[in-house]
């Protein structure tokens, strides 16, 4: 048996997509609305369904030998595990935004100490530390773009995918951080202990995504 940590939703979907078409599940019985946390496939593959930000900690602690994960989430994450393939499905950009109003195009323009929001604050801090430009991060869990819209912050790091969000909430992004997309990881003990079973299922994948 091999466990996946997998964050619910669309990703969730989207792998089983790939899974599906590198023939490693059937499992037509698959509920994906169910509110079971655990779901287990006769193919030998048990499904641990964690929050996003949580799936690096369920593999490096073991509790899942595999995870599906977004890399901003895994380098936010800080995680010691092993990343074995890019997916290529989840594709989006972290980027630094700011009000349209304030008219502002480049991060050099941001006022000293300017309060920046973020669910990504280790990455915040060490892009704005590179860049020698002091904020204070503030970590929040979701709806970031609410930060400048309610006086919380001055700008946002916040990943976009087809910029709606920041748009309707009048922001406007100046830079960008990374490009992101989603990643097989691995707990290193299991990799070691279930080499064949894990290679075997990644080249499957492999052949999918091509
Ligand atoms: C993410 C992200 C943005 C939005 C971007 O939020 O934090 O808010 O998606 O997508 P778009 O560019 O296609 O509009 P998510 O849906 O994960 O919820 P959250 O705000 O609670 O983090």
């Amino acid at each position: 048996m091999l466990s996946i940590a997998v964050a619910k939703g669309r990703l969730f979907s989207s792998f089983l997509t790939i899974l599906r078409e590198a023939n490693v599940l059937k499992c037509d019985s698959l509920d994906v609305d169910s509110r079971k946390l655990v779901i287990e496939c006769p193919e030998g593959i048990r499904f641990v369904l964690a929050k996003p930000a949580d799936v690096p900690t369920f593999v490096e602690y073991g509790a899942a030998d595999l995870g599906v994960v977004g890399k901003d989430t895994l380098i936010e994450a800080n995680k010691d595990v092993a990343e074995l393939v890019d997916l290529n499905y989840g594709r989006c950009k972290m980027v630094v935004a700011v009000p349209m109003s304030l008219g502002i195009n480049d991060i050099r323009e941001l006022d000293f100490n300017s309060r920046v929001a973020s669910k990504y604050p280790r990455i915040a801090t060490e892009f704005f530390n590179r860049h020698g430009i002091q904020v204070e991060v503030i970590p929040l869990n979701g709806s970031i773009e609410l930060g400048p819209l309610v006086g919380l912050s001055d700008a946002i790091v916040d990943i976009t995918e087809t910029g709606r969000t920041l748009i309707e909430n009048g922001l406007q992004p100046i830079t960008t951080i990374m490009e992101s997309t989603s990643r097989l990881i691995a707990n290193r003990v299991s990799y070691k202990i279930k080499t064949e079973q894990i290679n075997s299922l990644v080249q499957k994948i492999e052949e999918a995504i091509k």
